[in-house]
């Protein structure tokens, strides 16, 4: 596969490794400048990215030693999964003392290092910010369970349940957990039911609490007055519960996400922590909005309302299947997908932000889900789904390992997998006998979290150059020697390379930040065509979204002028309006 990089030189002129930041206050076709507006994010899932002691574990000190790598990428964010000490029923989102690092991942010294060499490199930080749950052996809950009259009982969401006439318990509700069975569980310490949305070690913290959200901002201070330049919020909108929490109808129950999310108390809990904590620094803030539909975004991120920047809206990433529960991969179609962007173009508007992703830790490979990761086309298709994340409206975020178009793990035992949601759902499908353990694993193996956790691939030497521990704490993908950062840094054809020009194409045009969007096509099966706009400026992206090659007339009497951005031999075609796009093809064009 040839891939070549046509950049005109008045644009290479503009480039820059960091985001071209438009003057200060004057509006942007509309929109107010920000430089997390402007910003390419990068999420590092801390246990996955490298190992600096040869543990099999992934640390503080490893994401120090690849910074280098990341700077050469071109992004200016990286979020950091929670690296908070936790016990680790859930992976670090389950935290123990939010003050304190987790021992397999450093010293709060390594996180300084880590933090300085971020700086130097004039990229940011921002962190995960767990707060609708602790870990049940943090101290508050520690405290809250000892007694119905600790000082913390409070802390925590504490109900008697429901007593039948022969004595037996039952839970407050119907509420069931994200990752299976109900989600209240009976301490019999106090002999009452705590809430937990999650895993039972992951107890709901009760925000109707005054110092709850007082220890909630002062732990915010504490790690930006450090110098971390904002937060990610995990499932944001769940901190307020519904009013009385009574059971879930039976529609509700197809969607519990739905009516956890965006609570009365919401909007109130998130101006007062802006007002008074984050709008004190020149942070960002974005929210995991699980269980809020578009029409609730724009309530969340309008600038007018002192909320958050942005938020995670699940609409494309969990296209055709379930955001609860143990899914299975569904079927879509592209004009669904273009819908979607259609419509978060139509409905918000110049005072909110948008986020572009195909990936996170909770998600499968864009490619092997999305697209299709066989050996002929796996480097096309990579390449489109990072044009597009990169060239849509909205703050991108790129999981570690999309930039090497990394692949779904061959799950096939429960015992390949580390996630505590597919234990969960194995006992409670499997073994209770909903589902045979063929067609659990069959889905799962498509649907798993855990598809997005196997470790970075860095290069061809054992364990991927991840680790030196012949046990690492998950698999690597048996594609590694073929698959992984070193083998593709000298490939100028590589899905690195290709997701370099990208961010640098980006990073020096504003018209991929604040421009108009225009789906060309809604409708089209095949090809995802697209403008963006800012003034006198436009660009044109054109997507194959399939392994088979198609000639495109573009619509509106477009012409392709000028190439950009290409990555097969043939797409050189003299300006034109019909395209021969080959298997999964992307190009950009400026008009
Ligand atoms: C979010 C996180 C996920 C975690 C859950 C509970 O969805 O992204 O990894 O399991 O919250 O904290
Ligand atoms: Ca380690």
């Amino acid at each position: 596969m040839f891939w070549r990089m046509l950049l005109k030189a008045s644009i290479v002129a503009a480039l820059s490794a960091f985001p071209a930041a438009a003057p200060a206050q004057q509006l942007v076709n509309g929109y107010e400048p920000k430089w997390w507006k402007e910003a390419v994010v990068y999420q590092v899932y801390p246990r996955s990215f490298q190992d600096s002691n040869g543990d099999g574990i992934g640390d503080l000190p490893g994401i120090t030693s690849r910074l280098d790598y990341l700077q050469k990428l071109g992004v200016a964010v990286i979020w950091l999964s929670p690296h908070f000490d936790s016990p680790n029923a859930d992976n670090g989102y389950d935290i123990r003392d939010y003050r304190k690092v987790m021992t397999e991942f450093g010293t709060m010294a390594d996180f300084d290092t880590l933090l300085a060499g971020i700086k130097q490199r004039h990229m940011r930080l921002i962190i995960d910010l767990v707060v609708n749950h602790t870990s049940d052996e943090n101290k508050w809950f520690v405290e809250s369970r000892r007694s119905r009259t600790n000082p913390y009982r409070d802390f925590y969401i504490w109900r008697p349940g429901k007593t039948a006439p022969d004595g037996t318990r039952t839970p407050p509700n119907n509420y069931p957990s994200y990752f299976s069975g109900s989600a209240w569980t009976l301490d019999p310490k106090t002999n009452e039911y705590y809430l937990h949305y999650f895993a039972a070690k992951q107890p709901d913290l009760n925000w109707t609490n005054p110092k709850v959200r007082e220890e909630v901002y002062s732990l915010m201070r504490f790690w930006l007055d450090k110098g971390v330049s904002g937060f990610r919020m995990d499932v944001i909108p769940l901190i307020s519960k519904p009013t009385g929490m009574p059971d879930l109808t039976a529609e509700q129950l197809k969607a519990p996400p739905n009516a956890y999310a965006n609570g009365p108390h919401l909007a109130e809990y998130l101006r007062e922590m802006n007002h008074d904590v984050l709008s004190k620094y020149d942070d960002m803030s974005v929210g995991e909005a699980t269980g809020t539909t578009l029409a609730q975004e724009n309530s969340l991120v309008d600038d007018r309302r002192h909320e958050l920047n942005m938020i995670f809206n699940f609409d494309a990433i969990k296209l055709g299947r379930s955001d609860f529960g143990p899914s299975q991969l569904g079927s879509w179609s592209l004009p669904e997908l273009k819908a979607i962007y259609d419509a978060h173009a139509t409905v918000l508007t110049k005072h909110d932000w948008d986020t572009v992703f195909l990936s996170n830790h909770d998600n499968p490979r864009i490619v092997s889900t999305f697209g299709n990761d066989s050996q002929a086309t796996r480097v096309p298709c990579a390449k489109l789904f990072e044009t597009m994340i990169l060239t849509l409206r909205g703050t991108p975020f790129l999981y570690e390992g999309d930039e090497l178009g990394m692949t779904d793990y061959p799950f096939k035992k429960l015992e390949d997998y580390d996630d505590i949601s597919i234990k969960n759902a194995y006992k409670a499908e499997v073994e209770t006998g909903k589902i045979s353990a063929a067609d659990f694993l069959a889905a799962q193996a498509k649907v798993s979290r855990d598809n997005a956790r196997t470790p970075m691939q860095w290069n061809s030497s054992p364990e991927a150059g991840f680790t030196t521990s012949a046990h690492p704490w998950l698999a690597v993908n048996p594609n590694y020697k073929q698959i992984n950062a070193e083998q593709e840094e000298s490939d100028s054809a590589s899905v690195l390379n290709y997701v370099r020009a990208l961010i640098k194409l980006r990073a020096g045009t504003l018209a991929f930040v604040y421009g108009d969007f225009k789906d060309l096509d809604p409708q089209h099966p095949q090809v995802f065509a697209y403008t963006r706009t800012l003034g006198k400026e436009q660009y044109l992206v054109v997507e194959n979204f399939s392994s088979s090659p198609v000639h495109y007339t573009l619509p509106e009497s477009l012409k392709a002028a000028t190439l950009l951005l290409s990555d097969l031999p043939d797409s050189h075609e003299a300006s034109t309006s019909t395209l021969n796009l080959g298997a999964w093809e992307s190009r950009i064009y400026k008009q």
